[in-house]
């Protein structure tokens, strides 16, 4: 990445910003009541799912949470209701419930209604969940299956890096209900992301295989980067946010180390402007830019930075490069001049292996696009907390 002047982000751009998701957010409201944007627009625009069986679904809730709180206004509540009535629902569905993504799920729906607003019903869905994400804990591994069926051969023993994510779900249950092995859980699957999925160049597998039954170490595969050896953008952000995040559950200093070196390594693979090729084995050239990773790292490096000393040698780099990633999102990459669009970052990839949501809308870059504005605002986001 070259050296260039850092763009600054204030306050004033910050709210700016915010303005304009509030106006995207509030032309969807009447189209998506119990229903959800899928994980990434077609021609820009977000298909419905009337069913709550993908693991996005929570964050366009999880954007109506952070609009109640930036506002406050009761329109955003009356809007989750029938959002929350669906994950109530949801997490009684055996077929539905089947993922490690329930951390995504419920940490953006649920949790923050109980945070926020008491909401005994919420807690209990919540905590029900946290179970579910427990029940595909393998002890001897000690590890959490990613995806599907627990027996299911191409699935068994699968961690994958966006599972960290996850982790939250499993030691905010510990806290509400004392209970430890939500939270050893939790610590034990991170230590082994850390030293599995992580490589010792400091880029990440996207996934990686144990065998559940020894516990030993299998192969890593990637599912949506560009190989198997190479370094899935989205994957690295979720590891960069992710373990920042496990060091906040659990003071283990190590975390924030990995976070750090993670961050390293991605910095140093960006283009010019700031925003990452959806492989980090690219840095030119005309593939395709994933501004949802982008947006994740960007939360990444504001929860990294509220744990590392202010003497810390590379906290100044950090804060340049967040500013300069987050002023090319919003001077480039939003929908604001876009004719018919219903997201808010353009330029996101879903998984470009399969073909699925390239340069288009993501639901989750946008979310994390108002978490990082939102954190810049307040300070802090309480939904992974
Ligand atoms: N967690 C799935 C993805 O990032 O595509």
């Amino acid at each position: 990445m070259k050296e260039q002047p850092t763009p600054c982000v204030d306050r004033e751009l910050v709210l700016a910003q915010l303005d304009f998701c509030r106006e995207k957010v509030d032309a969807l409201l009447p189209r998506f009541g119990s229903s959800f944007p899928a994980p990434s627009s077609e021609g820009l625009i977000y298909p419905t799912q009337e069913e709550n069986f993908d693991w996005t679904t929570s964050f366009f809730s999880g954007m109506l949470w952070l609009l109640w709180e930036h506002t406050g206004d009761g329109k955003y509540l009356d809007a989750l209701e029938p959002q929350l009535h669906s994950f109530y629902e949801r997490v009684e569905k055996p077929g539905n419930v089947d993922t490690h993504d329930l951390g995504f799920l419920y940490s953006l729906s649920c949790y923050p209604a109980a945070l926020l607003r008491q909401d005994r019903r919420a807690r209990d869905c919540f905590l029900k969940a946290a179970d579910h994400l427990l029940a595909r804990y393998f002890p001897k591994a000690g590890i959490l299956q990613a995806w599907g069926d627990l027996n299911d051969p191409a699935n068994r023993g699968r961690m994958i890096i966006d599972c960290l994510m996850n982790l939250p779900l499993l030691y905010q249950a510990a806290r509400l209900t004392g209970r430890e092995e939500y939270r050893s859980a939790a610590y034990s699957h991170a230590k082994r992301a850390q030293r599995y999925l992580v490589r010792p160049d400091d880029t990440t597998f996207h996934t990686f295989y144990m065998d559940v039954d020894t516990g030993e170490p299998r192969f890593g595969r990637t599912a949506q980067g560009y190989s198997d050896s190479s370094c899935w953008a989205r994957g690295q952000a979720w590891g960069v946010y992710g373990f920042a995040l496990s060091f906040h559950h659990t003071g283990d200093r190590s975390f924030l180390d990995t976070s750090c070196r993670l961050l390293d390594y991605f910095l140093a693979r960006l283009p010019e402007d700031g925003v990452c090729y959806w492989d980090l084995c690219f840095t030119d050239g005309d593939e395709p830019r994933d501004s949802s990773a982008a947006a994740i790292l960007c939360c990444g490096i504001l929860e990294l930075l509220r744990h590392l000393p202010l003497t810390h040698p590379r906290r100044g780099d950090y804060e340049a490069a967040l500013h300069r990633i987050l002023a090319s999102l919003a001077r480039d990459y939003t929908t604001r001049d876009t004719l018919r669009a219903d997201g808010l970052l353009l330029h996101g990839v879903y998984s470009k292996p399969d073909g699925i949501g390239v340069d288009e809308c993501m639901i989750w870059g946008d979310y994390y696009y108002m978490e990082a504005l939102f954190r810049l605002l307040y300070g802090t986001c309480a939904y992974w907390l």
